[in-house]
């Protein structure tokens, strides 16, 4: 991937708009608000709090990331988004029952003035939901031109210079990629005669996309994940990433499972259950917006642990998540995790993880820095998928071919290197020779 403009500090204002306007995004929301009112500190956000070091380790030169690269400031960015309810983001918030309502009090008048443009939804699509701030057309293609419609106008009434999309609405149900999704050509004649295999997300992407917007993608759905979408990115010049925010029990997986291979521990089996009580939840209660959470969820093991490199540590290992809907819990989700490992001489072992986690804070810095590292992706011209930002992701989109990069810690050094090699620096290989020369 070509640096084609070399970046530069960005002018006016930047308009991050969120389908979906729930836990994850008024969180998001609210939690930029008091960091610009300096009531909080942005913890958990890499773009914010994270450092980046440069040249050897006896220059002692680790700027912060966000004096190294020029990123969208805070007091630049104005939200917006899609919801299927009409709640402004104060009820919304108040409804998700993230925040306690004492802060959300506190930004009452700034939370109520953000409020959901009307949806493209598709009940088959969700579910466990229906709502009534929908959008009516006369077939997708018509939709995604409303959608492209609300795009033009909150730019234009926001005075925004650029915006991004970040995909923050419910799971949808789980496909597979078909016909429709192998070419734009297919893909607008499946638009124009409302092809079932087209979810509402994918219409949501196609408008984006077709105004040159770059679109993250939060939810394990397929939405840009295809190749039609894959091809339209490419003709716009238009950087996508994606899928499904890495965080809470996943996150805690990428961490301890790329431990436990370079060790050279063996798995026998990992046992993942969770109990959650919010919308997503419920959404994830179908068992069809499951599956599309689960496939996720899965796949991670088997792509950090290489089970056909290693078979004796890792063939055949039995790996299970679960979730269950639990509606007194909340967004604030418990997870149990079992871990059957084996080490010298094959003696067994056990970890147990308790994690009390709370989702939507561990998901809302995730947004701020998938908004403003595509932003930076979209000024200096990288286009299609941004393998750099897995680190976010619990599904990776990575070329075909490859096989997706799980692993925490290698993912970080290359958002790293790839800062480093946006700005000209010297790359950093750990190798560290010249030391002891
Ligand atoms: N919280 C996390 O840590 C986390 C992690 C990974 C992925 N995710 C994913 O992020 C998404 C948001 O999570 P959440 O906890 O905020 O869920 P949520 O249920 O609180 O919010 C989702 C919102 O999307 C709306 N919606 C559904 N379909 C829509 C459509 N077609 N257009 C516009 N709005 C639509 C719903 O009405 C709801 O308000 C989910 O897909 C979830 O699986 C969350």
């Amino acid at each position: 991937m070509q640096v084609k403009n070399k970046p530069v500090k960005p002018k006016g204002k930047l308009g991050i708009l969120t389908p979906g306007m729930g836990a994850v995004s008024t969180t998001f929301i609210a939690g930029v608000e008091a960091i610009r009112r300096g009531k909080a500190k942005p913890i958990g956000s890499l773009t914010q709090m994270g450092t980046i070091r440069l040249g050897k380790r006896t220059d002692k030169k680790s700027p912060m990331i966000k004096e190294f690269i020029p990123l969208a400031e805070l007091d630049d960015i104005v939200f917006g988004g899609w919801d299927i309810f009409e709640d402004s983001v104060y009820a919304a918030a108040l409804n998700a029952g993230v925040l306690s309502r004492e802060t959300i009090e506190e930004f009452r008048p700034f939370l109520e003035s953000v409020k959901p443009m009307k949806a493209v939804f598709d009940q088959r699509y969700v579910k466990n939901l229906s709502g009534t701030w929908v959008k009516k057309g006369k077939n997708l293609f018509d939709l995604a031109g409303q959608l492209m419609d609300d795009m033009k106008t909150f730019k234009e009434k926001n005075k925004c210079d650029r915006l991004v999309v970040v995909w923050c609405a419910s799971t949808e149900i789980f496909i597979k990629p078909s016909r429709v999704h192998q070419s734009i050509e297919a893909f607008e004649k499946g638009l124009k005669e409302n092809d079932p295999e087209i979810a509402p997300s994918m219409v949501y992407a196609y408008a984006a996309l077709s105004l040159g917007i770059p679109f993250a993608n939060g939810a394990p759905n397929l939405t840009v994940d295809i190749p039609a979408l894959l091809e339209l990115a490419d003709k716009n010049n238009v950087p996508v990433c994606g899928k499904d925010f890495k965080t809470g029990q996943t996150l805690m997986k990428t961490i301890i499972a790329p431990g436990l291979k370079s060790r050279m521990i063996g798995l026998n089996g990992w046992f993942s259950t969770n109990i959650l009580g919010n919308r997503d939840g419920e959404v994830l209660d179908d068992p069809d917006s499951f599956k599309t959470k689960e496939e996720s969820k899965l796949s991670v093991l088997e792509h950090i642990l290489q089970p056909k490199l290693y078979p004796d540590l890792y063939d055949n290992f039995y790996h299970k998540v679960r979730i269950n809907y639990y509606p007194p819990r909340g967004d604030n989700k418990e997870s149990w995790d079992n871990i059957d490992i084996f080490g010298w001489m094959g003696y067994p072992m056990q970890i147990k993880i308790n994690f009390l986690c709370r989702d939507s804070i561990l998901a809302a810095p995730v947004v701020l820095d998938l908004a403003l590292f595509m932003d930076l992706a979209s000024r200096i011209g990288f286009k299609g998928i941004q393998e750099w930002l897995s680190f976010y992701f619990k599904s990776p989109q990575h070329a075909a071919g490859l096989y997706p990069e799980h692993d925490l810690f290698i993912q970080l050094m290359k958002l790293k290197n790839t800062l480093r090699y946006i700005q000209g620096e010297d790359l950093i290989t750990h190798l560290g020779q010249e030391y002891y020369d």
